[in-house]
């Protein structure tokens, strides 16, 4: 059903790729300018999978980073002329040669030199701060046939949604686990000294080692399964994309190794959580994406919660969405590469709906999960909350914050959290919304306008807290004056606002 890649994962000396990189720089092959020459429609249809807007607009185009999207994105036959003027420095051999084309077959009857063909993935990529290339196998849009089931993946939506979530403190060891292309440990090496990056797959260790000598990264990089390669070693930061995806073991239904972990069910993420506190320092951070099976009636916290119980790791767990098992099923086989309609779409569909009907699972869930080894011997605390709409982009500063305050809050009382004198944080904006012509409202909220896009309802008294939490005045001072004003006994509006104090310094609402 699948078979293997066709093309050897690409390979450069070091002066090759220096060559290779000065020319994609003088071919202004960066997000910035394909996203100019492409503009937003092609642009956009491409992230949709969608190359044809690309390829009409490229047709008429001279640009030289032009003719690498067609060759390295959409994987074309490009004329060698054409790659001789992109890439002046590496040539037609070279290019060959670091294992980004092969020559391609002339038309029947065209005579001269043939044209190259891309084998390899090869496109910019950058944050806020850094410009990048990174390597992959072409995807499914170029090769236009199913994935092979060693498919080393390029840059993905989970990849770029882990990107976002990661918290990024200056740290001195970071572990990317599941490296592939090795998009995370690109961007570990920008606050880590030192970044290990591992891969059971010894194909994309080979495309991460390409893609960390092209930027001129130093990645240590190691062969072996989950923590195998790093056992007896600790890290302050893990970040890993697992290969999470929940697949049926079912004969003819393939294992690709950039998603499936060969595990059964949600057994890889399970064990990844229940594993991590062995490799990480005091205090350090880790963060994975995972899905999770829900049988009928079963709450995705105590799922989840149960793989945390016997950790001691802090543990901020966000459910980002949940797919029913058919939604799911859908996603899988698509992305495998395989179109609705084909005999081939609907038996593998079938066998992933009858493995959760098997099992009884009803629906799955994606999420974010953030965990933290305490420093000390206190209780570890426990955050499982639903995020489904949009937030501020990246999210990681948000999440390292919230992390801190999470910790705060866990080593401190709530006669400390009172003796805090808090100030809104001024991203945070009240609406009041009530009846026309009465005078008080129906409706105090809060809305948080970066970090994670919190709304937060109040009632008059946490209102009254908020709205004189200016830095001068504690929380203790002000619910005083509000027991004065309101005849209400302190002791009664201190235990009617402190969940809700608590929220707001958590989710940085107030600071
Ligand atoms: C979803 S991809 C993530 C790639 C990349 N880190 C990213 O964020 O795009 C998962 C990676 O895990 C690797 N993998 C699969 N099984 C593994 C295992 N048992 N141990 C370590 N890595 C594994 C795959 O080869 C693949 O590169």
């Amino acid at each position: 059903m699948s078979t293997p890649s066709r093309y050897p994962a690409p390979l450069g000396t070091v002066d090759e790729l220096a060559a290779l990189r000065a020319d994609l720089t003088d071919a202004g092959f960066t997000t910035d300018h394909l996203a100019e020459l492409l503009g937003p429609v092609a642009s956009a249809a491409l992230h949709r999978d969608q190359p044809l807007t690309a390829r009409r607009v490229l047709l008429e185009s001279q640009d030289p980073a032009g003719a690498l999207v067609r060759l390295l994105v959409l994987g074309e036959a490009v004329s060698a002329q054409e790659v001789s003027a992109a890439l002046p420095r590496t040539g037609v051999e070279g290019a060959i040669q670091l294992g980004l084309a092969v020559p391609a077959d002339l038309e029947p009857g065209e005579e001269g030199v043939p044209p190259l063909q891309g084998t390899c993935d090869l496109r910019p990529y950058g944050d806020d701060r850094h410009d990048w290339w990174v390597a992959s196998d072409l995807s499914e849009v170029a090769l236009g046939t199913p994935l092979p089931t060693d498919h080393v993946l390029g840059v993905g939506g989970a990849s770029t949604t882990l990107a976002s979530w990661t918290p990024r403190p200056q740290v001195a060891r970071a572990l990317d686990l599941g490296t592939g292309c090795g998009v995370q440990a690109l961007h570990a090496a920008g606050h880590a000294e030192r970044v290990v990056a591992t891969d059971l797959s010894a194909r994309a260790l080979e495309f991460a080692a390409f893609t960390a000598g092209l930027n001129e990264v130093a990645l240590d990089l190691r062969a072996g399964s989950l923590l195998d390669p790093v056992a007896g070693e600790t890290f302050d930061l893990v970040v890993s994309n697992p290969p999470f995806v929940i697949t049926p073991r079912h004969e003819g239904v393939p294992l690709f190794e950039y998603r499936d972990g060969g595990a059964a069910g949600d057994t890889i993420v399970a064990n990844l959580v229940r594993d991590l506190v062995g490799v990480l320092a005091p205090g350090g951070i880790a963060q994975l994406l995972g899905n999770w099976e829900l049988r009928e009636g079963e709450a995705w916290t105590d799922r989840v919660g149960g793989w945390l119980e016997s950790t001691g790791l802090d543990a901020w767990v966000i459910q980002r969405e949940s797919q029913d098992v058919a939604e799911y099923a859908e996603t899988w086989v698509r992305d495998g590469g395989h179109r609705p309609g084909t005999p081939e779409f609907d038996d593998l569909y079938a066998a992933w709906l009858d493995d959760f009907s098997a099992r009884g699972i009803e629906r799955v869930g994606f999420g974010i999960i953030t965990l933290q080894r305490p420093l000390s011997d206190r209780a570890p605390f426990r955050d499982l909350e639903e995020v489904v709409g949009p937030v501020a982009q990246p999210a990681g500063p948000a999440v390292l914050a919230g992390l801190r305050a999470r910790t705060w809050l866990a080593e401190h009382s709530d006669a400390d959290l009172l003796a805090v004198a808090w100030s809104v944080a001024p991203d945070v904006t009240e609406e009041r919304v009530g009846r026309p012509g009465e005078p008080d409202p129906m409706v105090i909220q809060l809305r948080q306008g970066g970090g994670l896009s919190r709304t937060v309802r109040l009632d008059t008294v946490a209102a009254g807290l908020v709205g004189a939490s200016d830095g001068d005045l504690t929380a203790e001072q002000i619910l005083g004056g509000i027991s004065v004003l309101t005849d209400a006994p302190v002791e009664e509006l201190r235990a009617s606002v402190l969940a809700t104090l608590r929220d707001l310094v958590a989710d940085g609402l107030l600071q």
